[in-house]
């Protein structure tokens, strides 16, 4: 099992887009996938079409331990997709995350009890400094950063880099960044605006050793294929999944690696 968190630090940057469309992306591809909507906003939720019944289990259970992680875990219109949702009372965790004195780990040792059962999860995260989010981040194999090309995604990404740095150097976060991910990429016809190009410019040079993927760009099929359930292959937009593509050919790489790794040893 494979963890991966898209995290920034500011809203609006692509995080819950990049989720949904990987998410589906990769049980459409026959994994096993668990998504979790470590947000109190719950926008994956609705984007994976789910209820949350007020006398059912979320994520807010699943964390507190008063369930077990298999009985927060519900199944999606998509054949191998399965969620584990939340609602806006997710936002009472902190408390019993706070108060536990290893809120970061609490995450990860809950996904422990499901990991022969899925081949990746995959985090949308809350876009603040939250106990939510140092939990989703210490759980992270993988974080995804996607950021906007645009000013306020070069200070997000800025501000999400510095936050990892600060959780890896205390063992919170013991994962790695898979990528830079530019978020509503914007060309006229073939031409970049200059404002993405000089932003996503700007993420290159801020980027350390982390790769800048491929880059999202700016359109209306996106909130289309989200609003609708759909992929955007579904929607005559193929070439618009590049991006997505090439992160779980990235992940299928490093599971090799590390299945040699392991061969070796
Ligand atoms: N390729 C795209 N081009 C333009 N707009 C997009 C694209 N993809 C998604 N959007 C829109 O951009 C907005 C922000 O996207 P998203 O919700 O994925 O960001 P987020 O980082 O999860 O935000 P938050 O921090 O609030 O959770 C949404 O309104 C979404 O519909
Ligand atoms: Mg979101």
């Amino acid at each position: 099992m494979q963890t991966i968190a898209a995290v920034s630090l500011a809203g609006g940057q692509g995080k819950t887009t990049t989720c949904y469309f990987l998410a589906k992306m990769l049980a459409q591809a026959g994994k096993k996938v668990l998504a979790i909507d470590c947000d109190p906003q719950a926008n994956l939720t609705f984007f994976l079409n789910h209820e949350v019944a007020p006398d059912r289990p979320t994520l807010l259970e699943v964390l507190k331990g008063t369930v077990s992680t298999e009985d927060g875990i519900y199944p999606t219109n998509d054949e191998n997709l399965f969620l584990v949702p939340a609602d806006s009372g997710l936002a009472k965790v902190t408390e019993y995350l706070s108060g536990s004195g290893t809120g970061a780990l609490i995450l990860q040792i809950r996904l422990q009890a499901v990991k022969e059962l899925f081949d990746y999860v995959i985090i949308d995260v809350q876009p603040t400094r939250s106990q939510i989010c140092l939990t989703a981040v210490g759980a992270a194999d993988w974080v995804l950063i996607p950021a906007e090309s645009a000013t306020k995604g070069v200070n997000s990404l800025l501000d999400t880099q510095k936050f990892l740095a600060e959780q890896a150097q205390v063992m919170a976060f013991r994962g790695q960044i898979l990528g830079i991910i530019p978020f509503r990429d914007r060309w006229v016809g073939r031409t970049q605006t200059l404002e993405s190009r000089d932003n996503i410019a700007a993420m290159r040079e801020f980027a350390d050793d982390a790769p800048v993927l491929p880059t999202i760009r700016e359109s209306e099929k996106f909130k289309q294929a989200t609003r609708q359930g759909q992929l955007l292959s579904e929607l005559g937009a193929k070439d618009l999944e590049y991006p997505f593509e090439k992160i779980i050919e990235l992940l299928e790489d490093c599971k090799q690696l590390n299945q040699s790794i392991v061969v070796a040893v």
